[in-house]
């Protein structure tokens, strides 16, 4: 098993190159299903589950031609539309080709993505919305089984919460549907946005991109032709190295990114004591002399997101002062706290609230990562601690970050990966 070995103590300087993000990546991939015609994806990040969702496709029948941060994608040969337990199973965003395999051909299989270890993550608003609009939904030996021999037609949604995959999931379907699709208490994260503009790019009328009511005049049935799409920068990606230098106390630059979309994080840090240069690409985080205790709250965007959740409780770990986190998107997204406290943070969890105490060191301990941002959370707390951390389980990690170790390496951090008996 691979690890990551880090010496604490560094201070990082430089700059680093944001990689596209990954959950955008992940929905522009499915959408393609939405086109028979060839596609061009450019700036992709080099993570694992962009290679998986990729080879969904191709087990689809589609022809991908992929290398490096840029794909072709075909999908005109498309002849299975069944996506199977083995890559939903290592990938819960596969649950993205539901709307799009059902609105193009009628029916498909989806193997149900099953729970993760950050909480039960259920699809039923997912299932409740294409139902109504028309699809036949049987759950049947772990598969959902949707049926619309018709096609599905337009509807108006109610989302119950607002859910960030199930918007996705209809906005695909909607764009290939009968009639006109509202989307009530929609999600308007930066990656439904692109979604969104990929989909209009295509001539699909859309109304209300980037808030909470969307409108989809779909095609009936006719399939989409994309233009070559750019994915957005990965703001969570972002953050995390803002907080690298929050934490290692260190002067960086991050090129290639969008201010505007990691703003809840920043106002965080500057709240934390830190100051920013902010241009059209660029962000350099000025650290705080002396890191100050912040209170946050998981939320919807543009809200703080809760994929930043941990990292941030690396960095308020070493605050001078108490620090009160609560999450409100995942039930169970604090499995990062007994490893945090093993490398001697002083966290209290009490419910869906972490009280962190600051401490004046880390101290380096073997740490188990348990998903992809607690496992950034883990390293984060790595780059600072005296002694050697070893972060083990790092197949999160390369799920969802492109080149962690390089990139930080890059930046002066003394981080290697190593297996186990080498
Ligand atoms: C996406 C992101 C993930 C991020 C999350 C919240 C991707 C690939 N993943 O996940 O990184 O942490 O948004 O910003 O983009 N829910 C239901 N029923 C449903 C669907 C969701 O109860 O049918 C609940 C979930 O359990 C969760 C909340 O709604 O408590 C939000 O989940 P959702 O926005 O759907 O997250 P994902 O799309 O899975």
């Amino acid at each position: 098993m691979q690890y990551l070995e880090i010496r604490g103590g560094k201070k990082l300087s430089g700059s680093v190159t944001i990689s596209g993000a990954k959950n955008a990546a992940l929905p522009v991939i499915a959408a393609t299903i939405l086109s028979d015609k060839p596609v061009t994806l450019t700036n992709l990040p080099d993570v694992v589950d962009i290679r998986t969702l990729l080879k969904l496709l191709t087990m689809l029948g589609g022809k991908v031609d992929h290398e490096g941060t840029v794909a072709h994608i075909d999908n005109g040969p498309i002849s299975s539309h069944k996506a199977v337990y083995e890559i939903v199973s290592q990938m819960r965003a596969s649950i993205l080709v539901l709307g799009p395999l059902l609105t193009r051909f009628g029916e498909c299989e989806v193997s149900l993505p099953g729970g993760c270890a950050i909480g039960q993550r259920p699809i039923d608003l997912h299932l409740k919305a294409l139902e109504a609009m028309g699809a036949e939904i049987a759950i049947e030996s772990g598969y959902v089984h949707a049926k619309a021999p018709h096609g599905l037609h337009g509807a108006k949604i109610i989302f119950d919460k607002i859910t960030v995959g199930g918007t996705e999931n209809v906005v695909m379907a909607a764009a290939m549907a009968k009639g006109t699709t509202t989307i009530i208490n929609a999600a308007k994260e930066p990656e439904i946005v692109q979604l969104c503009e990929m989909i209009a790019d295509a001539g699909v009328k859309i109304e209300g991109i980037g808030s909470n009511e969307l409108t989809i005049e779909g095609t009936d049935g006719r399939p989409l032709a994309f233009k070559t799409v750019e994915i957005i920068p990965d703001r969570i990606e972002a953050g995390t190295y803002l907080c690298a230098g929050a934490i290692t106390q260190s002067e960086i630059t991050l090129e290639k990114v969008n201010a505007e979309h990691i703003r809840a994080s920043i106002d965080k840090l500057e709240s934390m004591g830190c100051s920013f240069d902010i241009s059209e690409n660029s962000i350099t985080i000025h650290p705080a002399e002396v890191i100050k205790p912040v209170n946050l709250i998981t939320i919807e965007y543009p809200g703080f997101p809760t994929d930043m959740q941990a990292q941030f409780m690396a960095v308020a770990a070493l605050a001078e002062g108490e620090s009160l986190i609560e999450e409100r998107l995942f039930e169970n997204r604090f499995m990062h706290v007994s490893e945090l406290n093993r490398l001697g943070a002083d966290i209290w969890l009490k419910g869906s609230v972490a009280a962190v105490k600051g401490v004046d060191q880390l101290h380096g301990a073997d740490v188990m990562a348990t998903d992809l941002r607690a496992s950034s959370a883990l390293v984060l707390a790595g780059l600072v601690a005296d002694g050697v951390t070893n972060v083990r389980r790092i197949y999160h990690l390369d799920r969802g970050y492109d080149d962690l170790e390089g990139k930080l390496s890059a930046l002066g951090a003394d981080i290697v990966r190593k297996k186990d008996g080498k």
